[in-house]
């Protein structure tokens, strides 16, 4: 049996990481079909008339899965993220980004093994912004009830799914009383009605993010809304070696999109040293979701070959620069390859 997914390269460093993740599925015959698709930035420069192309988001919803880079949004105006627009049109509303310490990458931690859940299409990034008067402006907060419980729903299925404990809800309620006040509240009551048997407990983000650092590994499953799970997305990379190691997945009822955490990393596009460990192991979550989805064991069994391939070369000291190693994307690629 074979999958069609739809790949979507994306900006900067995207395209490289992403080929070079394609490049190791295909070594491990990983049974996919690629119908590359384009966004961002690299949609306009194909010569798409937008930046997020209905042929784009129509070929995701067809085909169900898609494995994604980077899309570049630029700072302080221009256009609005194609990221957000994405999961917005798709209701993509479950982020889950795994974050685990890694053999062969040394850090401050052993042993953090947590997912962060972010509700990802609403809070700030509904993207609601006015200029009142000249020098004031206002960004506007959104929490629907529906939403609130949707995710926490979600969040606690992953759990169960996954043999997972505790969830931890970071939030500012103690400020912002109302909408992250409903966010709680609607945790909560999902907690108690439906899943009872996990530890549930909220903490105020500010002190979270302390004890985040002090010791992570206490964490287990961490919900949050959509302006912190992405700021505590990153933070949480950085305990395990920063943003080349922490894949994620956009899930939905309908589709989903697996992308890492990172960004286009203009800083360094172009050189050939980006780290594609982080889209690979999206890929590999693609390859588990699509196993799950289609019931089909074979597959799981080359995420499990092409997971302890990147494993063992890492052990192995097979580094890309971002880890303190000297391998450029490419051979790094390879190294993963010649371990599968
Ligand atoms: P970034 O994640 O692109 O880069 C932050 C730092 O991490 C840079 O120094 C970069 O070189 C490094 N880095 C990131 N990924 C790496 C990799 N795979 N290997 C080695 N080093 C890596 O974040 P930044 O610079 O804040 O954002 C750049 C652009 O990316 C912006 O336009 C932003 O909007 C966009 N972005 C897009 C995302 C997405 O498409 N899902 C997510 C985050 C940012």
């Amino acid at each position: 049996m074979r999958y069609t997914a739809i790949l979507v390269p994306g900006d900067g460093i995207g395209p490289e990481v992403a080929h070079a993740a394609c490049g190791i599925l295909s070594a491990a015959q990983a049974p996919i079909d690629w119908i590359e698709c384009k966004a961002g930035i690299a949609a306009l420069e194909a010569g798409e008339k937008e930046l997020l192309p209905t042929s784009t988001i129509e070929a995701i919803r067809k085909h169900r899965v898609a494995l994604k880079g980077p899309c570049t949004t630029p700072v302080g105006g221009g256009f609005s993220s194609v990221n957000v627009a994405m999961r917005k049109t798709l209701d993509l509303y479950g982020a889950v980004r795994p974050v685990r310490s890694l053999d062969g990458v040394k850090t401050r931690f052993d042993h953090v093994d947590l997912v962060v859940v972010r509700e990802n299409t609403e809070g700030l990034y509904a993207g609601i912004e006015n200029e009142i008067t000249q020098g004031v402006v206002t960004s506007v907060k959104v929490a629907t009830r529906q939403a609130c419980l949707r995710i926490a729903d979600f969040a606690f299925r992953y759990a169960v799914h996954r043999n997972r404990k505790k969830v931890s809800v970071f939030h500012k309620a103690n400020i912002m009383k109302l909408s992250d006040g409903m966010f709680i509240r609607c945790a909560r009551e999902v907690h108690d009605a439906k899943y009872p048997q996990i530890v549930y407990e909220e903490l105020i983000i500010d002190a979270a993010c302390m004890r985040l650092v002090q010791d992570p590994t206490r964490f287990d499953v961490l919900l949050m809304e959509n302006l912190y799970g992405d700021v505590i997305s990153d933070l949480c990379a950085g305990l395990v070696g920063g943003l080349g190691v922490v894949p994620g997945a956009n899930l939905g009822e309908q589709c989903a999109i697996f992308e890492a955490v990172h960004g286009s990393a203009p800083d360094i596009a172009g050189k050939g040293i980006a780290n594609p460990l982080a889209i690979t192991m999206s890929a590999v979550m693609m390859l588990n979701y699509i196993a799950e989805m289609h019931d089909d064991p074979s597959v799981a069994a080359i995420a499990t070959r092409i997971r302890m391939a990147y494993d063992r070369a890492l052990v192995e000291g097979c580094k890309t620069r971002d880890l303190g190693g000297t391998l450029g994307t490419a051979q790094f690629a390879e190294a993963i390859i010649a371990r599968l």
